[in-house]
C-alpha cells in the first residue's frame, strides 16, 4: 500500500497561518517543522508512536485494525517532549494483526497515515530489511524499494544521517531527526512498517565517535524523545532486545560508552561494561530461541583499525570464547559501517581457537559512496549505494531456514546465502 502524505502538510501550512493570526505561542519553534510519524517497539500487543505536529497543540492518534474500522480508537500523546515530539503508547493490541493508524489534530485540517503489524508467538515466518549510512535527509530510491518489498520492519543499523554533531545541543539533533523524518521516500518507508533503530558515529557524534563525544548527553537525550524504541536496558547506552516469534534481535550501541583510541587494544571496550554484562546474559539465553540477530553497528571481521571489531580485539576474543563456552550455535551478526555489501557464511569467522563461527550480513550503504573495509568474506565486499540487506525468516517449528540477500536500489540480488539453525 503506498501511503498518501499530501492532505496533512497542506493542512499544516492554514494552520500555521491560523496560530499566526490568533497569536497563540509557537513563536519559539522553528518557523517550518514538517509534520512526521513513526511506529517502533511493536511487541504482540503493544507499539510506539513518536510524532511531530509543529501545527498542532493537541494532536492525537486514530488507530484501528486494518480489516476493521469501525474498531478504531483514539489516543491522546502519553507524553510531549521538549522539542514537541509527541509520544502514543499502544497496549492491548491484538497479535499478529495490520493496524492502521493517522496523525490528526482537533481542527481535522489534515492527516498523515501510517500502518504496522502486531509480531506473533511461537513459530513465524516473516522477513525484516536492514541496512545504514545514507546522506542527511536522503530520498534515495532505495527506501521506495526497501517498502515495496513489504519488510515485517525495517532495522537500522546507524548512519541514519551524517550530521557528525560535536554540540552537547539537543536541540541541534532534533533537527537532523526533522531532516532526516522530511524525507519524502523515508518518511513512506517508516510509516509503512515498524523501524528498530541503533546508531553509528556520524548519528550519534562526530566520525569515529566514542563515549568522549561532546554531544553524547544530548544525543542520547534526543534519540530518547524523538525514537519509538523498546525499553532500554541501561542507562548509558542505547542497547535494546526484542523478540519476533522465536527469534531474538539484540541491539548493541557500539558508541555511547566506547573507549577512545588511547586505550591500548588489549584492554579497550567497545560495549562498555554496563552493556557487555547485558550482552553476555542476552546471549547465555540463546538456546531458548531459533535465531538470535545480534545487529552490531560496526563490522566484525575488521582490518584491524581502530573504528570496528578489528580494533578492539580482545573484546572481541572474550565474546568468542564465551558464545563458544555456551555452545551458542544458532547465532547471525548483522553491521553496518563500511559502505559495502558481504556476507560471510561463519567460515572465515574463526576469531578464537577455529570458532565460534557464525555467519554474519553486512548490509550498506543506503546512499553514501561505496568503500571497502573487513574481511576476508565467502561472499566477498561489494561496495556501492543505494544497497540493502534483506533476511527472511522461515519457521515452522523445527530448524529456522535463514536466506540473506544483498539487494541493490531496483531490488535486484548481488548475493544470496542460506542456511539453518
Ligand atoms: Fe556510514
Amino acid at each position: 500500500m503506498r501511503i498518501p502524505r499530501r492532505s496533512f502538510l497542506k493542512g499544516t501550512a492554514s494552520l500555521a497561518a491560523g496560530a499566526a493570526l490568533d497569536g497563540c505561542a509557537a513563536a519559539s519553534r522553528p518557523a517550518r517543522v514538517t509534520p512526521w510519524v513513526w511506529c517502533g517497539a511493536v511487541t504482540e500487543r503493544t507499539a510506539l508512536v513518536k510524532a511531530r505536529a509543529p501545527f498542532s497543540e493537541r494532536p492525537y492518534l486514530w488507530v484501528a485494525p486494518l480489516r476493521d474500522a469501525m474498531g478504531a480508537r483514539e489516543l491522546a500523546p502519553a507524553a510531549v517532549g521538549p522539542h514537541g515530539v509527541a509520544t502514543f503508547a499502544l497496549e492491548g493490541l491484538e497479535p499478529g494483526t495490520d493496524y492502521l493508524y493517522a496523525l490528526r489534530d482537533r481542527a481535522r485540517a489534515g492527516e498523515l497515515l501510517g500502518r504496522f503489524k502486531t509480531f506473533t508467538p511461537g513459530p513465524t515466518s516473516f522477513r525484516f530489511s536492514t541496512a545504514s549510512c545514507a546522506r542527511t535527509g536522503s530520498s534515495h530510491a532505495v527506501f521506495d524499494t526497501i517498502r515495496k518489498r513489504k519488510p515485517a520492519f525495517f532495522l537500522h543499523l546507524g548512519d541514519f544521517h551524517y550530521e557528525n554533531i560535536d554540540a552537547n545541543d539537543p536541540a541541534v539533533f532534533a533537527r537532523a531527526f526533522d531532516l532526516v523524518l522530511s524525507s519524502p521516500s523515508q518518511s513512506e518507508l517508516y510509516r509503512s512498517c515498524p523501524i528498530a533503530y541503533t546508531w553509528d558515529d556520524h548519528d550519534y557524534g562526530p566520525n569515529n565517535s566514542d563515549r568522549g563525544a561532546p554531544g553524547r548527553l544530548a544525543a542520547l537525550a534526543a534519540y530518547r524523545e524523538h525514537v519509538p524504541h523498546y525499553p532500554l536496558a541501561g542507562t548509558r547506552t542505547i542497547h535494546q532486545a526484542f523478540t519476533v516469534g522465536r527469534v531474538r534481535f539484540i541491539l548493541t550501541d557500539l558508541r555511547a560508552d566506547r573507549d577512545g583510541p588511547g586505550v591500548p587494544f588489549e584492554t579497550r571496550t567497545m560495549l562498555g561494561p554496563e552493556q557487555k554484562a547485558w550482552l553476555l546474559a542476552e546471549l547465555a539465553e540463546a538456546g531458548r530461541y531459533g535465531l538470535v540477530v545480534w545487529a552490531s553497528s560496526v563490522g566484525w571481521i575488521g582490518d584491524g583499525g581502530d573504528d570496528d571489531w578489528g580494533g578492539f580485539p580482545a573484546e572481541r576474543a572474550e565474546i568468542g570464547r564465551f558464545l563458544m563456552e555456551h555452545g551458542v550455535k544458532n547465532l547471525l551478526m548483522v553491521s553496518g559501517d563500511a559502505h559495502m555489501l558481504a556476507i560471510d557464511d561463519g567460515s572465515h569467522n574463526t576469531m578464537v581457537d577455529g570458532g565460534p563461527g557464525f555467519p554474519l550480513f553486512h548490509a550498506a550503504a543506503l546512499d553514501q559512496k561505496g568503500s571497502d573495509k573487513g574481511g576476508p568474506f565467502s561472499h566477498p565486499q561489494v561496495p556501492g549505494g543505494g544497497q540493502y540487506g534483506e533476511v527472511d525468516i522461515v519457521d515452522e517449528g523445527g530448524r529456522v531456514q535463514v536466506t540473506l540477500t544483498g539487494r541493490d536500489h531496483e531490488a535486484r540480488a548481488i548475493m544470496q546465502h542460506r542456511f539453518a539453525v
